[in-house]
């Protein structure tokens, strides 16, 4: 009766179980895998969050298969402010980052082609291959100190089925950004195979050092010689994920841009995803984005100099460098694998963190803890979670 691409393993996995028994027997969790911004106790003030939702033009249709442009307008702003100009039919919206993946997938690829995409990196984009009949084939990220692109591997695995590299900027969970001279290979890379750049930077403004590097890439700024589609969205830009606004900045050589722009019209026209409401709105939560993304940069430092702080030298357990984004990852003994270790912190010290497997590492020894929670939360879970690792190493 069912699609094979829906041929998922539905049973809850073993962490699952655990916390919902933990929670059946009303213990409590402290959750270093939390984030979702709306539940880690930000400010959202109603009068900026909800009143921007009332608007009189809300009572007509006026569909636009792009979205409408005032918000197209107010996404261009945003790269202004980052100096760049970009043309409102560049922007295309969508209902999320998801939705975006999904629609540039569909445009680039036949059933069975390839993307490519780093690992470690966001889980969802198995699912989102899956559903759009692409297979999703990783290329590694290696750390030596800091995260690099292992590009011959990458050269070496791409072929004609190749479509597009995607690029996660800064990445989920390593934290970490392409490199200009990584991102120059990479376009020679799709160029020879004839694949776009999909370049994902939902967290593009949680860097931890602000600018920071000069020599990080931001894809929409780059002078592109591939194709390239830019995606990112309200859900980390305003911390908004319940408002459901993502898009997608085309990019690249002119001719090539705009056939991309049409075809990806049409996709959009299909499903016209977005709701007037949150369209009208958009402009008002992207205005107002500094505030509650200065209350997460001020959160997130925070709880990474918590962390350092209680790192001392000499311990079992140590944290990869991170330049920005949400998380953070730990080293632990391999000696028991990652989700061992974080299945004994749920039943014994009721911490709630991430395996390094859910991210796809190549390797045990790496937790993922999020970086949103309440600063008493998370020293809370660091003062237990780092005693019950050296205990057992
Ligand atoms: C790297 C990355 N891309 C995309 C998304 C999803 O964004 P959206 O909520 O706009 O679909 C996430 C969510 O965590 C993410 O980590």
């Amino acid at each position: 009766m069912f699609s094979s691409r829906t041929n998922w393993p539905l049973a809850p996995n073993r962490l699952s179980e655990l916390l919902r028994e933990r929670q059946a027997r009303g213990l409590p969790i402290l959750d270093l895998t939390q984030s979702n911004p709306t539940r880690c106790g930000f400010t959202y003030p109603e009068d900026v969050t909800l009143a921007p939702l009332i608007n009189p033009r809300a009572l007509r249709y006026e569909p636009d298969p792009r979205g409408l442009l005032t918000a197209r307008v107010a996404v261009g702003q945003y790269y202004a402010e980052r100096g760049v100009e970009l043309d409102p039919d560049q922007i295309f919206l969508t209902a999320s980052t998801s939705e975006a993946y999904s629609f540039v997938f569909r445009l680039l690829a036949n059933p069975g082609d390839k993307i490519m995409a780093p690992q470690p990196s966001y889980p969802l984009f198995d699912f989102l291959g899956a559903l759009n009949d692409v297979e999703v084939l990783p290329y590694p990220l290696v750390y030596d100190g800091g995260w690099q692109v292992d590009l011959e591997t990458l050269a070496a695995q791409c072929d004609a089925r190749s479509r597009a590299v995607l690029v996660v900027h800064p990445n989920n969970p390593t934290g970490s950004y392409v490199r200009r001279p990584e991102h120059a290979r990479m376009i020679e890379i799709c160029r020879s195979h004839q694949a776009a750049i999909i370049a994902d930077e939902v967290f593009a403004d949680y860097s931890f050092d602000g600018d920071g590097d000069r020599d990080r890439v931001s894809t929409y700024s780059e002078p592109c010689e591939a194709l390239t589609f830019t995606l990112s969205g309200l859900s980390k830009i305003s911390a908004l994920p319940q408002m459901k606004l993502g898009w997608v900045v085309v990019n690249g050589p002119p001719k090539l841009r705009q056939e991309a722009q049409a075809r990806l019209e049409v996709i959009a026209d299909t499903y016209l995803s977005v709701s007037a409401p949150v369209a009208l709105a958009a402009p008002s939560w992207l205005a107002h984005r500094h505030d509650i993304q200065t209350q997460i940069l001020v959160r997130v430092k925070a709880n990474l100099r918590k962390l350092d702080e209680l790192l001392t030298a000499g311990l079992p357990v140590s944290r990869l460098k991170v330049e920005g984004g949400w998380y953070v990852i730990l080293r632990v003994p391999a000696t028991r694998s990652d989700e061992d270790w974080a299945a004994e912190l749920l039943t014994c010290e009721g911490v709630s963190v991430h395996p390094g497997h859910f991210y796809d590492f190549p390797s045990a020894g790496f937790l993922v803890l999020s970086l949103l929670p309440e600063r008493d939360v998370f020293e809370t879970a660091l003062g237990k979670i780092i005693p019950f690792i050296c205990a057992r190493s």
